[in-house]
C-alpha cells in the first residue's frame, strides 16, 4: 500500500489523473472502472485537458462505471452514468461501445448484475479502479456491512449516503436502492487507486487505513490489495497518526 499525501486538492486530483495516464501510457487497451462524485470532478477536468493536448488517449481502452442508481429514468440528470459521460467520456477519444454501466433499469436486476459481471470478465479483468471513498467507509456503493466477498449486485443505500448526495437530486428523493460492482470485484483490479479529498474524509480515511480491517468499514478491505495507491490531500489526511509508507 501506498498512501501518497498531497498539499492541495488540486494536486491529488493532478496524482490520481496520473495514474489514469500511467496505466494507459503502460497498457492503452487499459480497462478502467471509474467512480461518480465530487472527488474526481477534478480529475477529470485534468484527464480532459490532457487529452485535449495530445498527452492520453482513451482510444483502445474500456471504461466500467462503478455504481449507478436504481430506477433513475435514461438521462436523468443525477445519473451516474450521465455524470461520467458529461464529467469524461463526451470529452476523450474512448469508443461509444466501450463505455460501460451498471443496468439498473431492467426488470431483472440479477441477471443484469450478472451481466456486468461477466462483461468485466470478459475484458479480462479491471486493469485501474479509480475509486472514492464516502464518509461512512463505503467504497462504489459497498455501505457497511458489505461483504468482502461481494459481486455486482443491488444494494440498500444508507441513509446517509442519501444525504450526502441529496444536493444531486434538488428537491427530489434519492433513490434508496443502487447497483454496484462488489468488493470482491475491486480486490480483483490489478490497481485500485483511491482518492479522498477534504475534511469530511478525515475519519473514513483513518479507519480504513488504520482501524480494525472489517465489514463495517468497507475501504478497509482495500489494505489486502497488493496494488493500493492511496491519494490524500493534507486535510483527508489529518486523522491519520502513522507517516505513510
Ligand atoms: P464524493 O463521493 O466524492 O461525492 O464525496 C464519494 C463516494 O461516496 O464514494
Amino acid at each position: 500500500m501506498e498512501i501518497v499525501i498531497c498539499e492541495s486538492t488540486e494536486e491529488a486530483a493532478r496524482r490520481a489523473a496520473r495514474a489514469v495516464v500511467d496505466a494507459l501510457a503502460v497498457r492503452p487497451q487499459a480497462v478502467l472502472a471509474l467512480p461518480t462524485g465530487n472527488t474526481p470532478r477534478p480529475v477529470y477536468a485534468e484527464l480532459v485537458r490532457l487529452h485535449a493536448a495530445g498527452g492520453v488517449s482513451f482510444a483502445r481502452a474500456t471504461v466500467f462505471n462503478l455504481d449507478e442508481y436504481l430506477g433513475l429514468p435514461a438521462g436523468h440528470p443525477a445519473s451516474f452514468r450521465r455524470f461520467l459521460s458529461e464529467a469524461l467520456l463526451q470529452h476523450v477519444d474512448l469508443p461509444a461501445q466501450r463505455a460501460h454501466a451498471p443496468s439498473a433499469t431492467e426488470a431483472n436486476l440479477d441477471v443484469a448484475a450478472a451481466a456486468y459481471e461477466r462483461a468485466i470478465a470478459e475484458a479480462e479483468g479491471i486493469d485501474l479502479a479509480l475509486l472514492g471513498i464516502g464518509r461512512n467507509g463505503h467504497i462504489a456503493f459497498n455501505e457497511p456491512g458489505a461483504p468482502f466477498d461481494s459481486r455486482t449486485r443491488v444494494v440498500t443505500l444508507s441513509d446517509a449516503t442519501r444525504a450526502a448526495n441529496q444536493p444531486a437530486f434538488g428537491a427530489e428523493p434519492v433513490p434508496k436502492q443502487a447497483i454496484t460492482v462488489g468488493i470482491a470485484t475491486l480486490l480483483e483490479a490489478r490497481r485500485c487507486v483511491l482518492l479522498a479529498t477534504g475534511a469530511a474524509k478525515a475519519e473514513a480515511v483513518a479507519q480504513a487505513f488504520e482501524g480494525v480491517v472489517s465489514e463495517q468499514v468497507p475501504a478497509s478491505a482495500l489494505r489486502g490489495h497488493p496494488n493500493l495507491l492511496a491519494v490524500l490531500d493534507r486535510a483527508a489526511a489529518s486523522r491519520l497518526t502513522r507517516s505513510p509508507g
